[in-house]
C-alpha cells in the first residue's frame, strides 16, 4: 500500500485556504493540525476544515505533531526561521510560501538547513503549475518565436510581493537560464510596507539571462495597473500568454495554442519526496529570483550595473531605508495588512 503522510499548516490566512486545495483532495496527505497567532483565524480554519489539532505556537506544533509535510503560509519575515525549524523537527517536505524571505541570507540559511536533512522544500510560486505559462514554456522551447526573446511585464503590487512571481515565471518560460546583469531604479517617497516587509513604491528593472534574453518589469509604476499578460517579442514572432492561455502571432498569422494538462502540485511534492523527478518549483529555482531581487535592490543603491555571483546576506532595500538614504513622509502603511506591519515592526525592534 502507497505511503501515508501527514501535514501541518502554519498560517490560516488567505493563502492558506489555496494550499487546501491541493491537501483536501489528496488521498495519501492528511492535513491534520494547524497553527496561527490570530485565534479566530485559527478556529474558523479548523471548523472549515475539520482540523483540531488547533495550536497558538508553531514551535509547539511541529513538536508534538512532527509532520511530514509543513506548509508555511505566514507574513514574509518569518519564512526562514519557520522552515529551518520544520526541517530540524523532521519534516520531509515543506511548501513554502513566497517570497522565501526578505532578504538573502534567511533564504540561504534555509536551504542549506534542507540540504543537511534531505528535506525536500518547495516555494510557492505557482505559476510553474499554470497552463498558460507551462504551454507559453513548451512553446519557446519548440522555437514558435526563436530567440533571444524579449519579455515585458507590468503590475503593481510591490517586487517581494508581486515581482517575485514574475521574475520565477520568466525564468520559468525561458527554461531556466543564469542571469547575466540587473539595473534597477527604485522610488519610496512614503513609508510603504507590504505585509510588514518594507516595500518601494515605483521599480523599473532590466534583467538579462543567458542566451541574450532580457526580462522587463514595470511595477507600481502607474497606479493600480493590474496585468497577469506577458508580451514575449522573439526574432521570429511575438507571443501573449498569461495564467491559462497562449496566443502567437507569427508569419502565418494569429494563433491560440491549445493549452496543455498539467499536474498535481502536491502529488509532485509527494513523488519527488518518494524519489521521483524534482519539483517545479524546488527552492534552488526560488533562490535565483530573491538573488535578482537583491542585486534589483543593490543597483538601486549603488546605481550601478550588477553581476553575479551576488552573495550579499542582507537586503539592500532595508539598508537603505534604515541609513536613512530614502527618506520618507507621513506615516507607516501596509498595502496587504496593518497586522502583518504591527506584527514586523515588534520583530524589527526585538520585542
Ligand atoms: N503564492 C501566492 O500566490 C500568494 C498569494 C497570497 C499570499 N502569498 C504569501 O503568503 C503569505 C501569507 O499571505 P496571506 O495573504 O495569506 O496573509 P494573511 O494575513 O491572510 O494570513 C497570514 C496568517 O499568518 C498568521 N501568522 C503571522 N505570523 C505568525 C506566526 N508567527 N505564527 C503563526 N501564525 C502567524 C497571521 O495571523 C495570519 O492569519 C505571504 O508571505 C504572502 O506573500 C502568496
Amino acid at each position: 500500500m502507497a505511503e501515508q503522510y501527514t501535514a501541518a499548516m502554519i498560517g490560516t490566512g488567505g493563502i492558506a485556504a489555496c494550499h487546501m486545495g491541493y491537501y483536501v483532495p489528496n488521498e495519501r496527505v492528511d492535513l491534520v493540525a494547524a497553527s496561527d497567532i490570530n485565534e479566530d483565524s485559527l478556529n474558523a480554519f479548523g471548523e472549515k476544515f475539520g482540523v483540531d489539532q488547533l495550536y497558538g505556537d508553531w514551535q509547539t506544533m511541529l513538536d508534538e505533531v512532527r509532520p511530514d509535510i509543513v506548509s508555511i503560509c505566514t507574513w514574509n519575515a518569518t519564512h526562514p526561521p519557520m522552515t529551518i525549524a520544520a526541517a530540524e523537527a523532521g519534516a520531509r517536505g515543506i511548501i513554502c510560501e513566497k517570497p522565501l524571505g526578505e532578504d538573502l541570507g534567511g533564504p540561504m540559511d534555509a536551504l542549506a538547513a534542507c540540504e543537511k536533512t534531505g528535506c525536500r522544500l518547495v516555494v510557492h510560486e505557482q505559476r510553474r503549475y499554470m497552463t498558460g505559462f507551462a504551454t507559453a514554456r513548451s512553446q519557446i522551447q519548440a522555437g514558435a518565436i526563436g530567440s533571444p526573446i524579449t519579455l515585458c511585464w507590468r503590475n503593481e503590487g510591490g517586487l517581494l510581493n508581486i515581482g517575485t512571481h514574475f521574475l520565477d515565471a520568466a525564468h520559468f518560460v525561458l527554461g531556466d537560464p543564469g542571469w547575466t546583469r540587473v539595473i534597477g531604479w527604485i522610488q519610496r517617497n512614503t513609508d510603504r510596507y507590504e505585509r510588514g516587509s518594507y516595500c518601494e513604491e515605483k521599480l523599473h528593472v532590466l534583467v538579462d539571462f543567458e542566451g541574450g534574453h532580457q526580462l522587463r518589469l514595470a511595477m507600481d509604476i502607474v497606479e493600480g495597473e493590474k496585468g497577469q499578460e506577458c508580451s514575449a517579442v522573439g526574432p521570429d514572432g511575438l507571443m501573449y500568454f498569461d495564467r491559462e492561455q497562449v496566443t502567437v502571432f507569427d508569419a502565418d498569422g494569429r494563433r491560440e495554442v491549445q493549452p496543455e494538462e498539467q499536474p498535481d502540485y502536491l502529488e509532485d511534492l509527494v513523488s519527488w519526496i518518494e524519489g521521483g523527478p524534482e519539483h517545479r518549483n524546488a527552492a534552488h529555482h526560488t533562490f535565483k529570483t530573491q538573488e535578482i531581487m537583491m542585486a534589483i535592490y543593490e543597483s538601486a543603491r549603488t546605481r550601478t550595473m550588477i553581476e553575479p555571483p551576488y552573495t550579499k546576506r542582507e537586503s539592500p532595500l532595508a539598508e537603505m531605508i534604515e541609513a536613512g538614504e530614502l527618506p520618507a513622509t507621513g506615516e507607516a502603511y501596509d498595502i496587504r495588512t496593518q497586522a502583518g506591519l504591527d506584527y514586523a515592526t515588534k520583530m524589527r525592534a526585538g520585542k
